[in-house]
């Protein structure tokens, strides 16, 4: 019935718009769409669904585990990025909270354009069928103490799978994609550490550590809360990366050189 409110006022509100605004003020689901798939819309070649569903997870197990929560029924929130509902809510409505991961996970250098931002909007209401109105819970998952200490014991196998659901969009194998390649003989906390914390928001979420996270950095990598990837499906994966062959030597070299800024030029072709 909120919707059909919802729905009865946004009509009034249309037309009490002055005609001129109300020309340019339509978004395209469609467009929006596309936008959402797009890899082109920031600078690294991530999309929004790389890290965040379109569907319902829960009844459409595509196999991936995105470090996001779907997007479906989420038009409607009160308040985004789990904020609390008694404040002022930062952003005016999901595309603006979207804008945040454009920034800061595909490191746009520019800003969507007001019929961009209205096109995204358009499509997250398009898959919103059920409105949620509750915040949605984020459950990082940083080791309060620094230590990451268990993750040793992981099975291999189990794994395979986990890793290439979760990792492989941004590590094709291990190797060097979007994300750099990740080494083989770090001891189980690096792993743990990294994939709880990413980029340093896992940590500013956790409480680890205010400032963990630095825009300047030029990082990107999303941190995997516990609803997300489970501890035990973490030491898995990372049994799995410790049983891979060691890494080239010439990638090796280049584990932290960005995607477009290479160090030195790829030897081969790589791998997308
Ligand atoms: C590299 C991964 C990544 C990319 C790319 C990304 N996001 Fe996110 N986004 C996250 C994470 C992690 C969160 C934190 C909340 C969560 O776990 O869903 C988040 C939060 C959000 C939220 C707030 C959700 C809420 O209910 O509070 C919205 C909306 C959102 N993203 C939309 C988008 C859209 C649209 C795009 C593409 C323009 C995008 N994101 C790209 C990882 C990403
Ligand atoms: C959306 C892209 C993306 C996904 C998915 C992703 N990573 Fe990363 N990863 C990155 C980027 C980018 C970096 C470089 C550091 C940064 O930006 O934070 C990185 C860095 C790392 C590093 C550190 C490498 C080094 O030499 O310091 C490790 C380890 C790692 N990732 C493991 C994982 C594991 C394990 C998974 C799956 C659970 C995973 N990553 C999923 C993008 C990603």
């Amino acid at each position: 019935m909120r919707v059909g409110l919802a729905a009865g006022l946004s009509l009034v509100l249309w037309f009490l718009l002055p005609v001129s605004a109300q020309m340019t003020m339509t978004g395209s689901a469609a467009e929006g769409r596309r936008l959402f798939h797009a890899p082109t819309l920031g600078t690294n070649g991530l999309s929004c669904a790389h890290c965040h569903a379109d569907f319902d997870e829960e009844r459409q197990d595509d196999g991936l585990i995105r470090a996001g929560h779907s997007l479906y029924n989420a038009a409607a929130r009160e308040t985004w990025w789990g904020k609390d509902p008694k404040r002022p809510n930062a952003y005016r409505q999901i595309a603006s909270a979207a804008v945040v991961c454009l920034e800061h996970y595909q490191r746009s250098a520019t800003r969507l354009s007001a019929q961009q931002t209205m096109d995204l909007q358009a499509y997250l209401e398009a898959i919103t069928r059920r409105p949620e109105r509750a915040p949605l819970s984020v459950f990082p998952a940083g080791d309060l103490s620094g230590a990451y200490e268990g993750h040793g014991d992981g099975n291999r196998l189990d794994g395979q799978p986990l890793f290439m659901a979760a990792c492989h969009a941004c590590h094709p194998n291990g190797g060097a994609g979007i994300g750099p390649a990740i080494p083989r003989d770090r001891d189980p906390a690096f792993y743990a550490r990294k994939v709880r914390e990413g980029d340093g928001l896992g940590a500013v979420l956790t409480g680890i550590d205010p400032d963990a996270y630095d825009p300047a950095a030029g990082l990107f990598m999303p941190f995997f809360g516990a609803d997300r990837l489970s501890q035990r499906q973490l030491r898995d994966i990372i049994a799995y990366i410790r049983s891979l062959p060691p890494l080239p030597a010439d990638t090796a070299a280049k584990k932290s050189g960005r995607r477009g800024t290479p160090k030195s030029p790829p030897s081969r072709p790589r791998p997308r």
